[in-house]
């Protein structure tokens, strides 16, 4: 007989649909001694059963959901979880790279598993799944066929569960750097030493828009830049592209990238902090056309962002505004779920003040498909972004309307 959770009442209601995690204050007994890292029974109040998860009472959050019911556990469970997250992503087109598992909202959580071509990296963030490790890699094997399987489970979220991090080759081998294609462009990157697990493949459509969106001559600014797929993107459509990050080893990657797709003449580097190069580039009396602002997540609880992330946040805007010229486009995005859209599009409209624009809203977008948002999991909504127009003084879009704009011409 496996050990038992039971939950209190309102936690009991909230599994029930859909939402995968218990807290210490859910719990209102535990029964038959779990080891940390077992698979347990949880119970709602009446003692009715809701499903099997992860039970780690280290952990802030120690119970985890695996399935609805009781259905057996083994490796042909994860293997078919696999399958499913897999077809999932079929839709995904025109690039090697795709984010294959995305925990919890595909049904496994603390699994990450990030597909490069033949090279596949995992990631794994809690002791459950520490257990499945074998499992998983065995099953990734016969399902993918890949060169090789590298982990890349050197992440904050282990400590919390006890866990050290860990890296390094799971099977195979693990080409270094490998390639990343992205609608016709190529990318070196590297699992190895790459940021998370190499690339951040979140912003692949953000990347198609600007790149449908740039004409030939534009001037881009790429702001947290990372190895320059945006700015790549917008140079493979006639555009010029500055990128500034503050990692040295990513931007050697940006100018090895503009050479290998024939486009070194239109991209520069600037290393450094991204408020700093801002500034300068204003000082400078540069001004673009674009200015894509991507930066890491920097806030993990919420009171980070009212006490003092929310400032940084309208003065990068306010920068950004300053450095675009009037019809120029601003993407904005924000990649921790504890920054809101509402945050967002407030830091923005504060700098929008202090700038002296009018600002029109082109759309707002979420992460890709291969990143799923569950609507009964709001943590699995993590990435934002708004794009906006900066009009001119006058609220005008053009600041010489040109006949080739006007529509049906
Ligand atoms: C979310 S990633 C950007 C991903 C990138 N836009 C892409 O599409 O691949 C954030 C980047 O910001 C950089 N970064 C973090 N803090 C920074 C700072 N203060 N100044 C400049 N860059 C910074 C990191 O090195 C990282 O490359």
């Amino acid at each position: 007989m496996k050990p038992s959770v039971i939950l209190k009442p309102n936690a009991g209601r909230k599994l029930r649909n859909f939402y995968p995690w218990a807290f210490h204050d859910d719990i209102a007994d535990i029964q038959g001694d779990p080891e940390p890292g077992a698979i347990v029974l949880v119970r709602d109040s009446s003692g009715a059963m809701i499903g099997q998860a992860f039970y780690n009472p280290g952990a802030s959050i120690p119970i985890r959901m695996l399935t609805r019911g009781e259905e057996r556990l083994d490796a042909g469970w994860f293997r078919r979880r696999l399958m499913e997250a897999a077809a999932r992503r079929r839709e995904i087109r025109e690039t090697n790279a795709v984010r294959l598992v995305h925990g919890e909202a595909d049904n496994l959580p603390g699994l990450i598993v990030d597909r490069y071509g033949e090279v596949l990296v995992v990631q794994i963030r809690n002791m459950g799944m520490e257990r499945w490790r074998e499992s998983i890699v065995e099953a990734l094997r016969e399902l993918f066929a890949p060169r090789g399987i590298y982990e890349r489970s050197d992440v904050e979220a282990r400590e919390d569960e006890g866990l050290e991090p860990r890296t390094g080759l799971l099977w195979g081998e693990a080409p270094d750097p490998v390639e990343v294609l992205e609608d016709g462009l190529v990318f070196e990157t590297s699992v190895v030493r790459g940021q998370k697990t190499g690339f951040y493949l979140d912003q692949r459509d953000n990347r198609r828009r600007l790149r449908g969106w740039v004409r030939p001559g534009d001037q881009v600014l790429d702001v947290y830049g990372y190895i320059g797929p945006f700015a790549l993107h917008a140079a493979a459509a006639g555009a010029t592209a500055v990128v500034i990050d503050k990692d040295p080893w990513a931007l050697g990657q940006v100018e090895r990238n503009a050479l290998r797709n024939g486009l070194a003449d239109r991209v520069t580097v600037r290393l450094g902090d991204a408020l700093e190069m801002m500034g300068a580039l204003l000082a400078e009396g540069r001004r673009f056309d674009w200015v894509v602002l991507d930066p890491p997540a920097m806030v993990k609880r919420r009171v980070e962002w009212e006490r003092g992330v929310r400032r940084r946040f309208v003065e990068m805007a306010r920068l950004a505004l300053g450095l675009l010229k009037d019809g120029g486009g601003l993407f904005f995005s924000s990649c921790a779920y504890w920054i809101r859209l509402e945050d967002l599009m407030e830091a923005v409209r504060l700098a929008a003040s202090d700038v002296g624009c009018r600002l029109r809203v082109r759309d707002v977008t979420y992460q890709p498909l291969d990143h799923p948002w569950i609507l009964q999991i709001p943590e699995t909504l993590y990435l934002k972004t708004l794009i906006v127009e900066k009009q001119s003084a006058n609220g005008s879009d053009f600041v010489r309307p040109r006949k080739a704009d006007l529509p049906w011409g």
